[in-house]
């Protein structure tokens, strides 16, 4: 068989689970993982002498409707591949975005930097090898979590502190911060039948789910704790479920907070919000 034979076949497959495009662009992450074949692999008459056990269990992964990120054990962020299991939140393009604007609103070298509810460690990790001498630290109420963040800074080669702490029954460990960031859980309940069925089979609901009733159950205790926290100044970037942009601002306000803003995100939706103390 060919490879181009092959991936006919298991993009087909995929397309009861997945459009067109995304069917193929899956395969060719599939083949890149395990063959090593890139997309001009394909296209070519590249005949296949073996099927790797590896690819086939893959694939099969993939029918099921896992994330190709946990199929993979990798996912990539702001140029980098971080490794993912399903004790982490599959890290998203508008955290991606998020980042971007942190590095580009924070030149200064030497600052104190704080990330709540770090997951695989996207943020504070790629914080801490963009921004000169930064002092990283991350919070996560999560073992399993926290030892993945770990592993991936350790790989990476990036300096953060990581600690375990239920920010939602904790103070701030640190103090004398220079910017907190957060992508805490923020979905209500009530938007899971609009989701995915591979986000909610998959990823983990801690991560996710917040009350319908108490939608900035996390935003309200961090703002709180974060004026504590953060030096005069400190900034405070927050990424928000795109429903909810004027009642965090509203929110920011409300406690003292200035120059707020909320930023777009590249499809135009309401996806971060920023303030200074
Ligand atoms: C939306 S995920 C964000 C993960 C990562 N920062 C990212 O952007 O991909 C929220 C994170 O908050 C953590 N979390 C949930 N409840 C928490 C709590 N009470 N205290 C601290 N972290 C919590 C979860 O374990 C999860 O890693």
């Amino acid at each position: 068989m060919t490879l181009s034979e092959l991936f006919q076949s298991y993009s087909s497959q995929l397309q009861g689970l997945y459009s067109r495009q995304e069917s193929e662009s899956l395969i060719t992450w599939l083949f890149e993982s395990y063959l090593g074949k890139s997309r001009k692999d394909i296209t070519s008459n590249f005949v296949l002498d073996a099927f790797p056990l590896e690819l086939e269990n893959a694939f099969s992964e993939l029918l099921e409707g896992k994330p190709i990120q946990y199929v993979t054990g990798k996912a990539p962020f702001y140029g980098r591949e971080l490794s993912v299991n399903s004790n982490v939140l599959i890290p998203r393009n508008e955290t991606e975005e998020l980042v971007h604007l942190i590095i580009k609103e924070n030149k200064k070298s030497g600052m104190r930097i704080l990330d709540i509810g770090t997951g695989s460690g996207c943020i504070p990790i790629t914080l801490a090898l963009e921004i000169k001498y930064a002092e990283v630290f991350g919070l996560d109420i999560s073992d399993s979590a926290l030892s993945m963040a770990s592993q991936n800074a350790s790989s990476l080669g990036a300096k953060v502190i990581f600690q375990k702490c239920d920010i939602l029954n904790e103070e701030i460990p640190f103090n004398n911060l220079d910017i907190i960031v957060s992508n805490p859980p923020y979905v209500r309940i009530s938007e899971k039948e609009m989701m995915h069925d591979n986000v909610l089979k998959y990823e983990p609901h801690l991560a996710l789910f917040v009350q319908d009733d108490d939608p900035l159950l996390f935003y309200r205790v961090i703002v709180q704790k974060a004026k504590n926290a953060l030096n005069a100044n400190g900034k405070l970037y927050f990424e928000i479920n795109e429903a909810l942009g004027s009642i965090t601002l509203e929110l920011l306000t409300d406690n003292g907070f200035k120059n707020i803003r909320i930023h777009k995100d590249l499809n135009n939706r309401d996806r971060i919000v920023s303030a200074v103390l």
